[in-house]
């Protein structure tokens, strides 16, 4: 498709002042919706409330497309996303899409990540496809492990983060202490936006910092509608909350004096963390994170690509209204049970996408027929007709596309791939049935191909035997139900004692190899990684051999 037969195209090739004005108008609008979209995902350690906050979201919001995003929780509400009788089973959900709801003027897009520590790889991925982070703490545990990973990570990729206390109906920590937490476990300046009116387990309401009004919440039965919220000027909240308003304001006036008030720049270099006290599941803080993230929360921004300038970042940029452009951040099979499909999920960050459109796989150089691109997702599909920078895509029947692949109209742009978590969990497949060979290598390559682990592979151990390896164990359970259940291979699995991998060259393979207890296997992407049973025997070699090469794999990840 060419731009001067699609509506999308750019202004290269435009002849007359018709098309250009043409040009000019789609890009305005283009502008116009990116500016209005938020694009975000809930993070937290497991159980600090994400499903419940995702619910209560949605109950906030009027939902336009729901993307496989509302967990399957056991006993809770049934989700698109139980597309798997293990998911169902464990009650966790292993998916994850994309919810799509409209807040007043706005369209926000709430990625989901998955809640189990074990799958750590695909939050990752998730936050390469989201402009902000609302990161969930639940009140009574402070700073869990995943959390503290999680805001690393963040940091690391220059991702703005929103905190949220949660479960602050319940009895908690001290609201001062949470924020030293935060500011000297993360080095992140918290900056409360409100501040709790009582401590936690007696929640009533909030102040809110900026205006020094009172929001008064009311409970409603099982929080399954909104909270009704009153709001009130000091002198009104100091005659109804008496000491528990006075105690509000001043702590809120120590943290003042402490310079922790919200500043928009620190927040978007991820200096500070703006920070909010709800209860999910009373619904009470809601509409303040929504609020939150329209008012503060960037829109789509810009992508970068291209060669590396001096800086070591992408030299040229993508700006939103240019041409379509998108990339794939996650990949999945077996989705709908009727059709065993694979779905690819792209993030869109320029143009419009338009179904129907023949847009260029930039990996491969070939054509990429968008006429089965539905609105997504798991079992609850629709036809998604246009959608804009911040959007999730779910392309069906996207075997050729794989994680971190880019597509687009018209000028070429490759987005820099995704970098992947340090597995730290490796265990040798082996078909469990001879005669399945072929079945056992074709899925293998589907598993490789999505990312629900990776294939390691070297001459030694042959192509009948390649090594897994995962962020977590519950990885390899997918891996083996996935090749029994999908492609008719039964897996054995024989666990490795390596818990470290470090990416290595051509050059360092015969060095490394010599060490006894390291081995160097070949990723799908051809990268070579070097295992190893723990840093102690990393840090052995570094010392010994400092010419061979030994890098971590993840900026921000320990
Ligand atoms: P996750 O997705 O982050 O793993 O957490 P999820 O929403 O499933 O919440 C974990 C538990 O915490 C749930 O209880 C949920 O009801 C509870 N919870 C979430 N938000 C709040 C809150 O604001 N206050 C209180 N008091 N509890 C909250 P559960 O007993 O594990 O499950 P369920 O029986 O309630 O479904």
């Amino acid at each position: 498709m060419t731009s001067t037969d699609s509506p999308t195209g750019s202004s290269t090739g435009s002849t007359g002042t018709a098309d250009s004005r043409a040009d000019d108008r789609l890009a305005a609008d283009v502008t116009h919706e990116a500016a209005r979209r938020r694009t975000f995902a809930v993070i937290s350690h497991p159980d600090a409330g994400k499903s419940t906050l995702t619910e209560a979201l949605a109950l906030h919001a009027q939902v336009i497309n729901q993307a496989g995003a509302v967990h399957g929780k056991a006993g809770r509400r049934s989700t698109v996303s139980d597309w798997m009788e293990m998911e169902k089973a464990r009650g966790i959900s292993i998916t994850s899409a994309a919810l799509q709801f409209a807040y007043g003027d706005h369209v926000i897009n709430l990625v989901d990540t998955p809640g189990h520590s074990d799958f750590s790889e695909d939050t990752y991925r998730v936050l390469s496809a989201v402009d902000c982070a609302v990161m969930l703490i639940d009140a009574a545990k402070g700073l869990e492990p995943q959390t503290l990973k999680l805001f690393r990570v963040c940091k690391a990729r220059g991702i703005p983060v929103i905190t949220v206390i949660n479960k602050w109906d319940r009895p908690g920590l001290d609201a001062l202490a949470l924020m030293e937490e935060i500011e000297n476990d993360i080095q992140l300046q918290p900056t409360p936006l409100t501040w709790p009116v009582g401590i936690a387990g007696d929640f009533r309401g909030v102040l809110e910092r900026r205006t020094g009004t009172y929001v008064a919440y009311t409970r409603t039965a099982g929080g399954a509608t909104r909270a009704p919220e009153e709001r009130m000027d000091g002198d009104a909240a100091a005659a109804r909350e008496g000491e528990a308003w006075t105690a509000s304001v001043e702590e809120s006036d120590l943290l003042a004096s402490d310079g922790s008030d919200h500043d928009q720049e620190l927040f978007l270099s991820g200096f500070t963390t703006p920070v909010l006290f709800a209860s999910a599941i009373s619904n009470f803080g809601v509409a303040a994170i929504l609020e939150t993230l329209v008012e503060l929360a960037p829109s789509p921004p810009p992508f970068r690509h291209g060669k590396e300038d001096a800086e070591g970042r992408p030299a040229e940029v993508r700006e939103v209204a240019a041409p379509f452009s998108a990339f794939v951040f996650k990949v999945q099979a077996g989705m709908n049970a009727a059709h065993r499909d694979t779905v690819a999920f792209a993030r869109v960050c320029s143009g419009v996408f338009e179904r129907g459109m023949v847009a260029t796989h930039a990996q491969s150089g070939r054509p990429f027929a968008t006429k089965y691109a539905q609105a997504l997702f798991g079992q609850e599909r629709s036809v998604l007709d246009t959608a804009y920078p911040g959007d999730i895509i779910g392309l069906v029947n996207a075997n050729a596309l794989r994680v971190g692949d880019t597509i687009y109209l018209d000028e070429p742009v490759d987005f820099p791939p995704i970098p992947s978590f340090a597995p730290e969990h490796f265990a040798v497949a082996t078909s469990a049935d001879a005669g399945r060979f072929k079945q056992f290598r074709k899925g293998m390559d589907q598993l490789d191909h999505e990312g629900t682990v990776q294939v390691l592979r070297s001459d030694l151990r042959g192509n009948q035997a390649p090594v897994l390896a995962a962020v977590g164990p519950m990885q390899f359970e997918v891996a083996q139900a996935r090749m029994e259940a999908e492609f008719g291979a039964p897996i054995r699995l024989e666990r490795l004692g390596y818990t470290q991998a470090r990416r290595t060259d051509a050059a360092s393979v015969a060095g490394l190899s010599a060490v006894r207890g390291l081995e160097v296997l070949e990723r799908g992407d051809g990268t070579l990684l070097v295992l190893a049973p723990d840093k102690w025997r990393i840090s052995v070699v570094e010392r010994d051999h400092p010419e061979l090469t030994m890098e971590t794999l993840v900026a921000g990840d320990r």
